[in-house]
């Protein structure tokens, strides 16, 4: 994995997941240690070590969008900036099998085995299923044995959301590798029809590996928040539990984003700048310390009003790339880590800001002191060919893992017997195969 460059005046050795995972009763020792460590550990710190994005090939530009409603290109783009956006068109292209992707080549930047992986959160507006969690399909596909799994509901704030929970954990001794990722496939909960929203949305996935460390800095410092007064001026109202889905919610398109655009543009530059704001003073910089800000991507005219006009912050310490894809909710700020870095945009001391908002209504920011070298490794042929293999050999595991379960569920139970003389009879469930082997790479 990159080597996280020691600061000035940092002298303890670097260790870039301090404690590394051990076998038998050494790594059961380790695992009590952890869990009785109440007080976060001293000289501890959370870095991003690995980032890694997908998007699908298929673009949509505002000329397309022309063809299906009322709207022109020159509206989309002096409104909100957005010039063209990627959308899944081929149906096995879901959330989880972008997010695969896009945390495989995270894990590869940092080096490191998904079997370190101690936890992945998923951010995710549109994740497969209601249940199980998309964080278990991607769990499996990676073959992330060791790995607690779950998914993070904040809405396009999730990402930032999820980077806060990281630090938590591995502040708290509790993990040394956290995968954060945001993943989304909006294009499958958008209205084509309606021009208020299908204008704003794309689809794509962006990951990043948070490790423990020795050394200082990493993500310094969080700020989350909430208004649930306004959980309807941006809402999927049918689905859950308030509205099951049913012949009518479909009819009506209640199964479709609302939102009440305006409300929503008013809320997003009142608290980005605030947010941001927060996290910079808690982490001791000011604006001017500022040497990278990477906001979430909704529209142009948020960013301008809040980070430039507000904050004062140049443009060109602002990462802009909504041009290319639009909103892709929880996905914008990791898609966009990495293009600024692509881009050559983040080096080792920079003081980074990520802050994003959404429905909740929920924003979030953190500070960072970025240490990790962002210069790519030569990627070795062995080292891609172990790597395969390893995700060869979690397919075949998964698929062993489910046929165990078919023959348990189709042998007689000797514990009730007939019970299994009518064997039961119903629809398929259709969560057959991983993720990891619907993925196009
Ligand atoms: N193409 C052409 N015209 C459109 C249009 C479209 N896609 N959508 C709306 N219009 C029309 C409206 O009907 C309205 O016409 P009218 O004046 O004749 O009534 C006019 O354009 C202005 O609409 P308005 O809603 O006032 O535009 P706006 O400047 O507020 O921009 C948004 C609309 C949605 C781009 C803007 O409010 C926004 O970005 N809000 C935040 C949304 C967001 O970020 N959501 C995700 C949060 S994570």
């Amino acid at each position: 994995m990159p080597e996280i460059k020691q600061t000035p005046t940092a002298s303890e050795p670097i260790s870039n997941g301090a404690t590394p995972h051990a076998n038998g009763a050494e790594s059961a020792t380790l695992k009590e240690r952890q869990t009785d460590a109440i007080p976060p550990q001293r000289g501890r710190y959370a870095h991003i070590v690995g980032w890694g994005y997908h998007v699908p090939e298929k673009v949509i530009t505002n000329q397309d969008l022309e063809q299906i409603v009322d709207t022109n290109d020159e509206w989309i783009r002096s409104r909100t900036g957005i010039a063209e956006r990627h959308v899944a068109a081929d149906p096995k292209e879901t959330s989880a099998t972008l997010a695969i992707v896009a945390a495989r080549k995270a894990l590869e930047v940092a080096d490191v085995p998904a079997n370190k992986v101690d936890l992945i959160i998923c951010a995710t507006t549109t994740p497969e299923y209601l249940f199980p969690a998309t964080a278990c399909l991607i769990q499996d596909a990676l073959g992330a044995d060791n790995a607690g799994a779950f998914d993070l509901s904040a809405a396009c704030s999730g990402f930032v959301y999820g980077l806060a929970m990281a630090r938590g954990q591995i502040l708290a001794g509790d993990a040394e590798y956290v995968l954060v990722i945001g993943t989304e496939t909006l294009s499958r909960i958008v209205d084509w029809t309606d021009r208020d929203t299908c204008i704003l949305f794309g689809d794509g996935a962006g990951a990043v590996l948070v490790a423990a460390s020795e050394v200082p800095g990493g993500i310094l410092s969080v700020d989350l928040g909430s208004d649930g007064s306004g959980g309807n001026t941006l809402i999927v109202p049918a689905g859950g539990s308030a509205m099951s889905t049913s012949l009518e919610t479909v009819s009506s398109g209640m199964h479709y984003v609302k939102m009440d655009g305006k409300a929503v543009f008013r809320f997003a530059t009142r608290v980005m700048a605030a947010s941001t704001r927060k996290v910079l003073e808690r982490a001791g910089y000011t604006t001017d310390d500022v040497d990278l800000v990477v906001p979430h991507q909704a529209n142009i005219r948020i960013i301008q009003n809040s980070v430039l006009n507000q904050l004062k912050i140049p443009a060109e310490k602002v990462f802009v790339n909504l041009e290319k894809y639009g909103n892709t909710s929880t996905a914008s700020i990791p898609i966009a880590l990495c293009e600024a870095i692509e881009a050559g945009k983040l080096k080792p001391g920079y003081k980074v800001v990520f802050v994003g908002f959404g429905a909740g209504l929920t924003w979030a920011a953190c500070a960072l002191d970025w240490r990790t070298p962002v210069e790519r490794q030569a990627a070795g042929w062995w080292k891609s060919t172990r790597r395969q293999a390893t995700y060869s050999a979690a397919a075949a595991r998964s698929m062993w893992k489910r046929a165990v379960r078919w023959v348990y569920d189709v042998l007689p139970d000797p514990e009730t017997p007939g019970r299994d003389e009518n064997p039961k009879e119903g629809p398929e469930m259709p969560i057959k195969e991983s993720g990891g082997e619907r993925i196009k790479e």
